[in-house]
Parts: structure tokens; sequence; C-alpha cells
């Protein structure tokens, strides 16, 4: 496919679309308050620009998922339980929510995402929540979503809410592939007519947001697939997501996952120049404690808890000491940053 944009803030994920970039499409939406929120998360990105609060909101709201992908930090129920000690959070409650978008709000937050390492539709009045933070003025709001629990009421519910992006996570092409991947899944088939009716009523009501697009993680599992995917979506949905696989972090061999280096190569680069944005854009909310990165259960990221506040933690000193790390280029000096840098897993 011919004259495809494609950009990425991190070179592990990558986005393509067919017409612009998703952020000028959002802007030409939304205006001038996105094109500013945008200019100071790319200083942010580059690591120019340490703000007061972080930018960006990311929420586990529960650790609870109705697939087992086996590439997924959550499909191991036994390890999971096992990091949280026994305590993971089924759903979390409306009030601790609205405390933590009350806080964002008052900092003048952008961003949020109230999906962690989950699936979000599981809460069944969702949408009240996605609501709740666009009606605090938060004006970049996104989920990821296997999509199995997406009926037509819960689409129009969504259309509804104020939701900036949506992102349905295939990692597969074909049904054969995406039974292997998305263990215990609903049939790709299913889950297709999900998405097309959410776009038809999307359509029929004429909403521009949110802006929608489908992903796929790339494995040595679905590596085969990547063009069949992304030939089958590009012109039905605003972007189509390729992301680099990344080891959930238990002490287990995940080598088995990584696709074959060629089709790697022009993808996803693992620099060891490396110096991550995350601790500089966000946090994660995760039962009651704060982190640095969403790529991690690892006390090593921990950098406060919900009770002190978010202010609190973004300022306290260890985080301010991981945000000078990663910038000084030494992010092998964390364990859990050399293992999640370097693509080994780390039980830390
Ligand atoms: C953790 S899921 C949560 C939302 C929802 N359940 C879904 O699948 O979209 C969010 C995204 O993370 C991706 N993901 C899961 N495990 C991953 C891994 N080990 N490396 C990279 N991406 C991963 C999924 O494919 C999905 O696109
Ligand atoms: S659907 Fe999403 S959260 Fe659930 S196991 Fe798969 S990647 Fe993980
Ligand atoms: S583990 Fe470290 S390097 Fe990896 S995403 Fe988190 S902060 Fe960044």
């Amino acid at each position: 496919m011919e004259n495809l944009k494609s950009y990425s803030t991190d070179n592990k994920v990558i986005h393509k679309s067919k017409e612009q970039n998703i952020n000028d499409k959002l802007i030409s939406i939304l205006g001038s308050g996105f094109a500013e929120y945008r200019k100071k998360w790319d200083a942010v990105n580059r690591l120019e620009l340490v703000t007061d609060f972080p930018m960006f909101l990311h929420l586990d709201m529960h650790q609870y998922c109705n697939y087992k992908c086996p590439h997924c930090n959550i499909s191991d129920e036994k390890l999971l339980l096992k990091q949280f000690e026994g305590q993971i959070n089924l759903e979390m409650d409306f009030e601790k929510y609205k405390r933590i978008v009350d806080e964002g709000s008052n900092y003048s937050c952008p961003s949020i995402e109230p999906q962690g390492t989950n699936e979000p539709l599981l809460i069944k009045d969702f949408h009240k929540y996605i609501k709740y933070a666009y009606d605090k003025n938060f004006i970049d709001i996104m989920i990821n979503t296997n999509g199995s629990p997406l009926t037509a009421r819960r689409s129009q519910e969504l259309l509804d809410s104020g939701l900036t992006r949506l992102r349905f996570s295939l990692d597969a092409a074909t049904p054969e592939t995406y039974k292997k991947v998305r263990v215990g899944s609903l049939p790709l088939a299913k889950i297709i007519k999900n998405i097309e009716t959410f776009l038809e009523l999307k359509e029929k009501g004429g909403y521009k947001l949110p802006v929608t697009g489908v992903s796929m993680c790339v494995m040595k599992g679905n590596q085969h697939e990547v063009k069949l995917f992304e030939e089958f979506w590009i012109n039905k949905v605003d972007m189509v997501t390729f992301q680099a696989f990344t080891p959930p972090t238990y002490d287990k061999d995940y080598s088995d996952f990584y696709p074959d280096e060629l089709s790697l190569k022009d993808r996803i680069s693992t620099r060891k120049d490396f110096k991550c944005p995350q601790p500089f854009q966000r946090v994660v909310l995760r039962n009651d404690n704060i982190t640095a990165c969403c790529n991690t259960y690892s006390n090593q990221l921990k950098i406060g808890k919900l009770e002190d506040g978010i202010y609190n933690a973004w300022n306290s000193d260890f985080a301010k000491k991981l945000r000078e790390m990663h910038k000084c280029g030494k992010y092998y000096e964390n364990p859990t940053c050399k293992a999640c840098v370097e693509g080994t897993s780390s039980s830390q």
C-alpha cells in the first residue's frame, strides 16, 4: 500500500494511516487547545520539558480479563496473584476514580487512559468513567479494548461519552492466528462484526470522535500476517498500529515470542542509547500505588502511594532520580528498566 503516513513517538509503537497523522486530525477537530497540548507532549517526549504534574494519567482500573493472551502480563493468573500477593482488584471504585480525575483536573492534566492491563469494557457502566473525565476537561481520553464486550448499545454509549481515541487490539488477520494469539477469545468474525457495528453507528450519527484504530502486537506467531492485517484494515479505520512485543515482568522465558529480527528491524529499534520518555509523561495508578510506567508491575518503578496524591509522587525524590537516570541514558542502573529495554524478562 502506497502513500501511507507512518509515525511513532517512541519507535516501539508505529501508527499508520491513509489520510493524515492522527494527531493532526485531532488538531483539526479539537482546535488550538489540542495543538498546544501536543506541542508540550512532544517536548516532554524529547525529555526537554519536565512538567509540574504528569501530562498523562494511566489507570489500571482492575486486573481482570476475559481473554488469556499468552503475551500479556495478566494472562498467567498464578504469577499475577503472586505479584500482587493475592490482592488483585476487580474494579476501581468510582469514588476513587473521581478523586484521581479531580486531582488531574485541578492541575489541568490533558490526557487520561482509564485502562491498564485488563479489559476495560468488562466494567458495565464504563462510559460513565469516560464521561466524568470529559466533563472535568480532559481533552484526550483513550482506551484499547479486545472488542468482545462491545454491543451496539455500548458502542452508542461510548460514542456519546467524549472518548477521543479508541483502539481495538486484534493481533491477527486470520481466524486461525487470532485463536492462537488471543487465547480464550470469541471468534474473530464476531469481533470484526462488533467493530463494523461501531463504525456504522459512528458514521450514521456523524461523530468525528473517537478516532478509531486497530492494533497488532508483532510476535513470532503473527508476524506473517502484518501485511494482510494492514491491507484489510487501512481503508476501514483511522489508523493501523503495530507495536513491539515487550516481555511481561515475570521470571519466565519469553524468547519464543520475539519475531524474527528481519521482520522486526524496520519497525522497532531497541537502542543502547535508549532514554525512556514514560517517567516524563505519565503516572500509572494501579490499586493503591503510583508507578512511573505502564510496562511493569515492578516495585522498582513505584514512585508513591495513591493516598499521598499524584502531585507528591510525581515530585518525589525517587521520581526525579528516575527521570535523571533516563536523561543521562543510564537505563541499566534500574534492573527493571534494563530488562525492559534489553528485552529480557525480570522477576522484579
Ligand atoms: C494490555 S491490553 C489492554 C486492553 C485490551 N484488553 C486489549 O487487548 O486491547 C493493551 C495492549 O497491550 C498489548 N500487549 C499486551 N501484552 C503485550 C506485550 N507483552 N508486549 C506488547 N504489547 C502487549 C495488547 O496487544 C493490547 O494492544
Ligand atoms: S485481551 Fe488485552 S488485557 Fe486481555 S489478555 Fe489480551 S492483551 Fe491482555
Ligand atoms: S521499565 Fe523503565 S524503560 Fe521500561 S517503560 Fe518502564 S520506565 Fe521505561
